[in-house]
């Protein structure tokens, strides 16, 4: 069975996973768990899906791997089929922040130490549950594609996180602290589009115009680097 491959926003995922044991929240395809496990990153992975159709296309996938020892498909909701303390770290790819913020609220003590989070719109709303449930941002990547797809590696850990000193808050909440700090074409060109699309429909007092000036701060930071 040849390796499947995975397109550039996944394969900046599995950059980012190494682990014993790893699940792979709403896997689809599952893809991702078989270049895991052929790459050496984890010793076993965990598929969970939701819904029939992509559960089943999960389990073809496993099969037609050959690698049903070490991949294991599970039905169900989240982090629902996953056992307290089972894995070390999951991944949550290709879904809206929303759907990705709701199932890692759910999850309670199933939470892995380890996340890597790939939503297909902003990340903002899982840099604001990262701080609040305490997880540091480690790693972050801007993938292009039909969108820039924002991936990131988030590690459970106390105190205030280091990623954002320095940074403006609501500019690195909004683009990603260390995306900020690491620059480069994809971002400038994120936050070029935003100033031209807020500055047609800015007003003050409207939210549009906060958006503005934290892109426009996001830009003065990719300009003058930071301090
Ligand atoms: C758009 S696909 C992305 C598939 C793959 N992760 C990728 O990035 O290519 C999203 C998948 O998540 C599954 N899904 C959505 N909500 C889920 C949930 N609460 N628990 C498990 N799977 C879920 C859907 O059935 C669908 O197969």
């Amino acid at each position: 069975m040849p390796t499947p491959t995975l397109d550039a926003r996944l394969e900046a995922v599995l950059e980012l996973i190494r682990t014993d044991v790893h699940a792979d929240i709403g896997s689809d395809h599952a893809r991702l768990p078989v270049r895991v496990i052929r790459e050496g990153r984890a010793s076993r992975c965990i598929a969970v899906e939701l819904n029939p159709g992509p559960l089943a296309l999960a389990r073809r996938g496993v099969v037609r791997s050959r690698l049903q020892d070490q991949i294991e498909v599970r039905e169900g909701d989240g982090f629902g089929p996953i056992l307290p303390g089972e894995i070390g770290s999951a991944s949550l790819c290709g879904m809206g922040a929303y759907t990705i913020r709701g199932i890692l609220e759910r999850a309670g003590e199933r939470l892995p130490p380890a996340l890597i989070v790939q939503p297909n719109d902003s990340a903002l709303h899982l840099r604001l549950w990262a701080r609040y449930a305490g997880y540091h941002v480690r790693a972050e990547r801007l993938i292009a594609g039909y969108w820039p797809y924002p991936v990131l590696r988030l590690e459970r850990a106390s105190g205030a996180d280091p990623a954002y000193g320095g940074v403006p808050l609501d500019a690195a909440l909004k683009y990603g602290p260390l995306l900020l700090r690491l620059g480069g074409e994809v971002i400038r060109r994120q936050i070029e589009a935003d100033i031209v699309r807020l500055s047609k429909v800015a007003a003050p007092g409207r939210e549009s115009w906060h958006e503005l000036e934290t892109a426009k701060t996001a830009l003065a930071v990719l300009d003058d680097g930071v301090k």
